[in-house]
């Protein structure tokens, strides 16, 4: 496996199990599968409901000594209805009891939007907190204790901008290690990677295979197939490698971790395969060629009427 060296002096394992989406059933089994191809990385978070059946493979694995909680990365996410300071630590220590953990090697804040205490999904303009009600000051203070108190070893945002993460870094007295973006050849993101970069933020790239599960309503018609790019099948052909593993090296030889979510045996395998793969710098140049700017989820869902938040305004663009 390779690792990221994080600012904490921490080792993050490059490839990781995205588990969004990783339906109810069969998740178990694809932590299972994943432990034993030799995944150590784990990226879970309260709102995709499957913590407790993650814990459960955790818990089971580590029992039937097919590996040690300490070889383990397991992160999770504080979902918007929690960035009130006094219901940071509660939500942490809810994903710690259905993880079955004693502490996460992360926490992350999962989106710069908050939502009124128990909104899992705001209906109505008045569910919502803007930035300004409940600063990101304030829910990272609580991290920061989180920190302190040995729950989580290590603190990061998601879904953070350029201006925020800066904001961020200037005004933490922990600062975060990791920053979890979406990001693939559609949307390379070079200005946040090198801000990232230049500030010993490392980066997790989500959704690197398109997220082609997502429900139908969240999608576009117009939305590119990573799979398809011309650039990526021709390499994926030329290598004798899949169009998927192709854009996972893209992502790791750009020095990313990145977590492509599947319950598939086998491709849970070829995907764990790719992150050896070494792709040479001309090879790189031409998958970044497929670059517009593309955004899966581009938080749109957050912006309904009466919303404070926008989507410019959540990606500072
Ligand atoms: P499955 O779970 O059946 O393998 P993302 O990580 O970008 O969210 O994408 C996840 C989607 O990509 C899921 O539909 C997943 O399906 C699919 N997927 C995962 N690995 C591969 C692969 N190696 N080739 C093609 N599709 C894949």
């Amino acid at each position: 496996m390779e690792y990221l060296t994080l600012s904490s002096g921490d080792r993050l394992p490059m490839l990781g199990l995205g588990t969004w989406k990783a339906e109810p059933g069969a998740v178990y089994k694809a932590v299972r599968q994943a432990i034993q191809i030799g995944y150590r990385h784990f990226d879970c978070a309260a709102i995709y409901g499957n913590e407790g059946e993650i814990g459960k493979a955790l818990a089971d694995a580590t029992a039937s000594g097919d590996v040690d909680r300490e070889a383990l990365w397991v992160s999770s996410k504080l979902w918007n209805n929690s960035h009130l300071q006094a219901d940071v630590r509660p939500a942490l220590e809810q994903s710690l009891s259905d993880l079955q953990l004693d502490y996460l090697d992360l926490y992350i804040i999962h989106w710069p939007v908050a939502f009124k205490p128990g909104v899992s999904f705001p209906q109505s303009a008045e569910e919502y907190f803007s930035l300004e009600e409940v600063p990101i000051s304030e829910t990272w203070g609580a991290l920061e204790l989180c920190v302190d108190r040995g729950l989580a070893r290590n603190i990061g945002v998601s879904n953070f901008s350029v201006p925020k993460l800066r904001s961020l870094l200037q005004h933490s007295k922990i600062k975060p290690t990791v920053n979890q973006v979406e990001m693939h050849p559609a949307l390379c993101q070079h200005k946040l990677k090198k801000f990232c970069d230049d500030n010993a933020v490392a980066v997790t790239a989500y959704s690197p295979l398109g997220s082609r599960d997502r429900a139908t309503a969240f999608k576009s018609k117009k939305e590119p197939d990573l799979l398809a790019l011309e650039a990526v099948r021709e390499i994926a052909e030329l290598r004798g490698i899949t169009p998927a593993q192709v854009l996972l090296a893209w992502a790791v030889n750009r020095g990313t971790a990145v977590i492509p979510k599947s319950t598939n045996p086998d491709r849970l395998k070829l995907n764990f395969d790719s992150v050896i793969i070494e792709l040479t710098p001309a090879e790189i140049d031409r998958i970044n060629q497929s670059d517009r700017n593309y955004r899966f989820i581009n938080g749109a869902f957050f912006t309904s009427k009466g919303s404070p938040y926008t989507v410019g305004g959540i990606w500072d663009q």
